[in-house]
């Protein structure tokens, strides 16, 4: 049986720019994506394309094409559940707050909701994707629920891990280094397997679709991240020492990154990484390893997150320290709030644990970033409860534009690797700022030698 009807339960970072993807892709496939956040939906369904909840370069055009035609945005999640052959799951997995794993594993509280959901709703056989990221083993606690408390009709359940990044996720869903697809080794499992493989294989050549056991599926996606978090780590680890020996860590990275089987990707010292995704799987993994009491495993991967926190404190320390050691009421003008260039989520953003530190010092911090405002940048910073909300809105500041964000101040953090920031007249923020003028390039982005020549006093990382 052909697949014709999806749906994707979770409209976010994940479920929206996948969906919209498949259904651009896939004109014979109706796709239904739900989920219970009505101001999210009706920014998905807003006339203007360009008002869709989710910054990424593309993705407006894709969504412009297929919107209306056989792509929906819904909050009537029972119907869309009802109609789907195939349920995909992509609500958020964020690390629990609370209780047992406190800290450290994966809340499952969303995925076990749309299970039950599932369960109840279903009247004949459904296929359920697991395209969230998930604690390895979760499709067996999905399968109990779904085969007991439903209306006896058969559930296959897949996981189909997504590894797209934000800021490109358009180009990476266009054309995947690989999907993966894992499911039950029965004969079912291995028809559903086939059915999913069918829809991707609409744009995705076979070779690029691989096909494994579920709990090889699940535990890949988390190996994937740590391994990416891992390189990030090691580089920034390595950051700390050019500092103190005059080795340069661009060049360090150049020339090991040239060995093949070391590769240049993912070599790029930074205030350290954020976003959604790895500080978040990497807990999962040290919590999963320490449940099956292998606490080796579990020390040699919580290192990359210890190595990260100390990355992001040591940049706001060197700030404070070179501003004379006091940043007490001086204007500190911070370059981007985003975890990454291209995307307006700031998830576990380095910048806002930079922030944190600089207005625990009474720091004054006036932000820019292309595509987050004011309400966003409060929010993560009374999310960390710190201090008071009121105490937040008075040491942060929004500027609508760079030029204002750095007029009058001491010291430029920059946070975000945005492309425009390379783009200024650099002579006109030096002119009207207070001197010294410092820069502190947390991105490694800006060019030191036009810096130091305007006159500033210019740090990167790892130089
Ligand atoms: P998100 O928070 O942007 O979106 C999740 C959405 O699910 C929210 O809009 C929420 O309202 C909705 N939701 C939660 N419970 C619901 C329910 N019971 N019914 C209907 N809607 C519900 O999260 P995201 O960034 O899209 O991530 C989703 C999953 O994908 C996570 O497991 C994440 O680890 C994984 N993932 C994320 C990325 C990424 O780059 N963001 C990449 C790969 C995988
Ligand atoms: C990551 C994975 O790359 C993706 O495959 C997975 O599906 C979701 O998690 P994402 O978090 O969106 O994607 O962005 P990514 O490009 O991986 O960057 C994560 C963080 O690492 C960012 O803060 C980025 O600035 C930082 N980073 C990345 C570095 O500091 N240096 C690098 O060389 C690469």
């Amino acid at each position: 049986m052909m697949i014709t009807n999806i749906c994707c339960i979770g409209a976010g970072y994940v479920g929206g720019p996948t969906m919209a993807i498949i259904a651009q892709k896939c004109p014979h496939i109706r796709v239904t994506v739900v989920d219970l956040n009505e101001k999210r939906i009706a920014a998905w369904n807003d006339p203007n394309v360009n008002n869709i909840p989710i910054y990424e370069p593309g993705l407006s055009d894709v969504v412009a094409e297929a919107r209306g035609r056989n792509l929906f945005f819904s909050t009537e999640v029972d119907k869309a559940i009802d109609e789907a052959q195939m349920i995909f799951i992509s609500v958020n997995t964020p690390t629990k707050t609370y209780g047992v794993g406190k800290g450290m594993a994966a809340d499952l509280k969303y995925i076990e909701l749309c299970a039950r959901q599932i369960a109840r709703v279903s009247k004949n056989d459904k296929i359920v994707v697991e395209k969230s990221t998930l604690p390895v083993r979760t499709a067996s606690a999905i399968k109990d629920i779904l085969d007991n408390t439903g209306n006896g009709v058969n559930f296959q359940i897949l996981s189909n891990p997504e590894f797209l990044a934000e800021g490109t996720a358009v180009e990476d869903l266009f054309a995947p280094d690989r999907v993966l697809i894992g499911g039950d080794t029965t004969p079912e499992g291995q028809k559903a397997i086939q059915q999913l493989v069918d829809v991707y294989a609409n744009w995705v050549p076979t070779d690029k679709i691989l096909t494994t056991n579920v709990w090889s599926s699940e535990l890949s996606k988390l190996t994937a991240n740590a391994f990416l978090a891992q390189r990030v780590s090691s580089i920034n680890a390595l950051s700390e020492l050019c500092e103190k020996t005059g080795a340069d860590v661009n060049e360090v990275a150049k020339a090991i990154g040239l060995d093949s089987r070391i590769g240049p990707k993912f070599l790029k010292a930074s205030v350290g990484f954020g976003g959604s995704c790895f500080q978040k799987d990497i807990l999962n993994l040290v919590y999963i390893a320490k449940s099956y009491g292998l606490n080796e495993v579990a020390d040699y991967w919580e290192q990359v997150i210890i190595m990260n926190d100390h990355q992001k404190r040591r940049f706001a320390k060197n700030i404070i320290k070179t501003l004379y050691n006091t940043v007490s009421g001086k204007k500190i003008a911070f370059l981007g709030w985003a975890f990454k260039k291209d995307t307006n989520d700031t998830r576990e953003s380095a910048a806002i644990y930079v922030a944190d530190d600089l207005l625990s010092e009474q720091a004054n911090i006036s932000v820019y970033d292309p595509k987050v405002g004011i309400e966003q940048i409060q929010f993560d910073l009374n999310y960390l409860e710190t201090r008071s909300e009121a105490e937040n809105l008075k040491g942060v500041q929004v500027a609508t534009n760079a030029y204002e964000a750095c007029n009058n101040a001491h010291a430029i953090a920059v946070l975000t690797e945005w492309d425009e920031f390379k783009t200024y007249d650099w002579q006109k923020i030096y002119d009207n700022m207070l001197k010294p003028a410092f820069v502190f390039d947390g991105r490694n982005l800006l060019n030191k030698a036009e810096l130091e020549k305007i006159g500033f006093v210019y740090q990167a990382i790892g130089s």
